[in-house]
């Protein structure tokens, strides 16, 4: 069983799919860990984020950068942003997903295009979304959580320029996949978001199994 689960930045997708994996015992992937990694890595090694050929170096990065603690920042959400643009590095990144949802037994996977590239053959698709201004203010809180002053402005500015980013691109752009469910969660505690996403994947994994 694959769970394909997509959506904006602090839209709750990583929430709702550790949740999901959780529910029906299945292992998670968080793909945008991997872009993140690469963006990281190009920006350690002095590379250019834009350039294709740099970025692509950078795919081929050290798995101890998986656990680094910059790895989560929003600065490292928009270098991942950046490099995920590139053809050669979302080609190089695909089997490793692949593998994963391929694996015994299912997996749930989130990202930007895992039920449009990565899986689009999945039995249960979630696209989850919400309010920029109420994805800033996750993340705000989150930041302030850790002592880090935040600014709700710039944080709003952030998340649409990697929303337009990630939604403009050539290769591989945030959609929603054909059928897919959509999940706004602007106004759902964690709690109640989790159980509307539990419902809908029981809800498709039913219409799957009467064919
Ligand atoms: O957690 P958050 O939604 O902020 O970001 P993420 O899922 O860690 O992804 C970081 C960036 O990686 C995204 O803005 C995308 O540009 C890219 N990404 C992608 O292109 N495809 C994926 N399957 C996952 C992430
Ligand atoms: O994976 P993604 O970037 O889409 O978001 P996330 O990491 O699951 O959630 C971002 C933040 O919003 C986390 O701090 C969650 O606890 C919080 N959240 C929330 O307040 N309400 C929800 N319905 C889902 C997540």
């Amino acid at each position: 069983m694959i769970i394909a689960v997509d959506g904006p930045a602090a839209s709750g997708k990583g929430t709702i799919a550790k949740a999901l994996a959780r529910h029906y015992g299945l292992p998670h992937l968080d793909t945008g860990l991997l872009y993140r990694a690469v963006g990281l890595s190009v920006a350690r090694t002095g590379g250019d984020p834009d350039e294709e050929k740099s970025a692509l170096a950078a795919c081929y990065f050290d798995d101890t950068l998986l656990d680094d603690p910059d790895l989560r920042t929003e600065a490292t959400g928009a270098l991942a942003s950046r490099v995920s643009v590139h053809g050669a590095v979302r080609a190089a990144l695909v089997q490793r997903q692949r593998d994963f949802a391929n694996q015994d037994g299912g997996a749930v996977l989130d990202g930007r295009d895992i039920g449009t590239v990565i899986a689009p053959d999945a039995d249960a698709k979630l696209f989850i979304t919400a309010s920029a201004r109420e994805r800033a203010r996750r993340r705000a809180l989150e930041m302030e959580s850790r002592g880090v002053a935040a600014d709700i402005e710039s944080i709003v500015a952030e998340i649409e320029a990697r929303d337009a980013r990630d939604m403009g691109r050539a290769n591989a752009p945030l959609v929603q996949a054909d059928g897919a469910d959509l999940l706004d969660t602007s106004d759902l505690a964690i709690d109640a978001a989790v159980q509307r996403a539990i419902a809908l994947v029981d809800a498709q994994l039913e219409r799957h199994r009467k064919g």
